[in-house]
This record gives structure tokens, C-alpha cells and sequence, in this order.
């Protein structure tokens, strides 16, 4: 297994989020019609696409480009009986092939800077009925003077961040209505991926000790996690639920 999945290996997501939160984003959705469309870009596990799955009853389909990932969302539909409304799918977002119009929602958890949302915005678009919606979560900046190594470590690890402000620009740009936005709280790093990452990164740790590249790699995601312990008053995901004009 790649040391990176590794690391991620067990965790019940693969980004920020909490099923409350996806609750949340959901209940700003207009009236929406019987037997939905929903697809979930980069569903990781899926632990937001079950969450979909059983707010909506709709026909949900989980997509990502990694198998292991799709088989435990799997495994985890069929012992909560989902098998009839949700489906995976293993195709890349880059290479998105369905029929024009034909999503009531796209839903994306910490993926969408995979495909960069403004990309995400000119290209998904043709995928969503009239009126349909797009629900994604983003990292983005939540409050200016940032310190000078965190500004470096987003230099490099996702330049493209912007603040709640000029998303919102770009997604009224791109022809979407702005519904609703609100900010992850900081549990939802912590009680689904930071601390169960931090005993993952605790056992690798320790299994390649003698290893120096893994244990570059190791402290990467440690230097990541401090971080966010440091200065998430800065910066954190925020939902985004816009609407198709
Ligand atoms: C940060 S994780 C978020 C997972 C999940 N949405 C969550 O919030 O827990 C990003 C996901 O995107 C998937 N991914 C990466 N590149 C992709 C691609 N080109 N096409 C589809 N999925 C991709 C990864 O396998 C991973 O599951």
C-alpha cells in the first residue's frame, strides 16, 4: 500500500467533515423533486454520501478514482441495507461522463481543490438540471494577517486558497446562485480525521523508524495537523450551497 494511504487507512473520512454538518448543508435545499439525482464527487468512505443516501432516498451515486475506498463504502451500504439507493462508481472527476442535465444535486466534501473550483464551476454545471444544486465544502481563508509559515505552507500546498468573499464572487461570476454558506466547526477536523490520523501517524511512526524517506513523509502530515492546532482561527473549510441559475 502507498505510505499516503497508509496513513489515511482506517479513518472513518478522508477530509474534514461531520455528518451534522452534511445534515446542515442539506436543510438549506429548496423543495426538491421525488426520485433525486445526487452524485458525490471524491466520496473518499462515503461517510457524507450515507448521509445523503438516507436524508434523501434519492438515487445516489458515491464517485472516486480509488477502489479500496469505494469497497468500504460498499461494505458499509449493504450492512445498513442502501444497496437499492446507493451506487459507487470508479471514474476520475476529470473525466466525468454522464448525461447533460441530469443531476438535482452535485455534492463534493473536501474535493473539489483536487479539479479547482473554478474549473469545477464551468465544467460540472453541464451535469445539473435547471435550478439543480451544488454543495461543496472548501478550504479558504477566514481572517487576514496570517502568519508567515502558514502562508508558506498554503504557498505550496494549495495557492489557489481565497477568502469566503472571493469565492462567493467567483461562484455569482460562474452563473450559480448563493444559497447558504457557513463554516465547519474545528470538531470536524479533529473528531473524524486529525485524531485518528495522530494514532495511525503514531503506529507508522514507529514501524519505519529506520525509514527516512516514510518518516519525511510522516512528518509532513504532523506539520499539517500542528498547523491547523496552531492557527485554525485562520483558515478551516467552509460550506458552500449554491443553486444553477
Ligand atoms: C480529501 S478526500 C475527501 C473524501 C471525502 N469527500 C471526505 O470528505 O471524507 C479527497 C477524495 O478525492 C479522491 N480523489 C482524488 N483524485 C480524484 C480524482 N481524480 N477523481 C475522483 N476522486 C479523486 C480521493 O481518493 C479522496 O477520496
Amino acid at each position: 500500500m502507498d505510505l499516503i494511504y497508509e496513513i489515511f487507512d482506517g479513518l472513518p473520512r478522508q477530509g474534514p467533515g461531520d455528518p451534522k454538518s452534511t445534515q446542515k448543508a442539506y436543510s438549506f435545499l429548496g423543495e426538491l423533486p421525488l426520485n433525486l439525482n445526487i452524485i458525490d464527487i471524491g466520496c473518499g468512505t462515503g461517510q457524507q454520501t450515507i448521509e445523503l443516501a438516507k436524508l434523501s432516498r434519492g438515487n445516489v451515486i458515491g464517485l472516486d478514482n480509488h477502489q479500496p475506498y469505494l469497497n468500504e463504502l460498499k461494505r458499509k451500504v449493504t450492512i445498513q441495507g442502501l444497496s437499492d439507493i446507493l451506487k459507487t462508481i470508479n471514474m476520475s472527476m476529470f473525466e466525468l461522463d454522464f448525461e447533460q442535465n441530469y443531476f438535482d444535486i452535485i455534492w463534493s466534501e473536501g474535493a473539489i481543490y483536487i479539479y479547482g473550483l473554478e474549473k469545477a464551476l464551468e465544467d460540472w454545471r453541464i451535469f445539473l438540471k435547471n435550478n439543480g444544486y451544488f454543495v461543496f465544502s472548501h478550504i479558504t481563508w477566514f481572517k487576514g494577517d496570517y502568519p508567515n509559515d502558514l502562508k508558506e505552507y498554503w504557498k505550496n500546498e494549495y495557492p489557489d486558497i481565497k477568502t469566503i468573499e472571493e469565492n462567493i464572487k467567483i461562484i455569482e461570476e460562474k452563473g450559480f446562485n448563493l444559497i447558504k454558506h457557513f463554516k465547519l466547526p474545528k470538531s470536524s477536523w479533529w473528531k473524524y480525521l486529525y485524531t485518528p490520523l495522530e494514532g495511525n501517524i503514531t503506529r507508522l511512526k514507529e514501524k519505519y523508524k529506520k525509514e527516512e524517506d516514510k518518516l519525511t513523509q510522516i512528518n509532513e502530515v504532523i506539520m499539517e495537523i500542528e498547523l491547523f492546532r496552531k492557527y485554525s482561527d485562520f483558515y478551516g473549510y467552509t460550506f458552500f450551497i449554491i443553486q444553477k441559475i
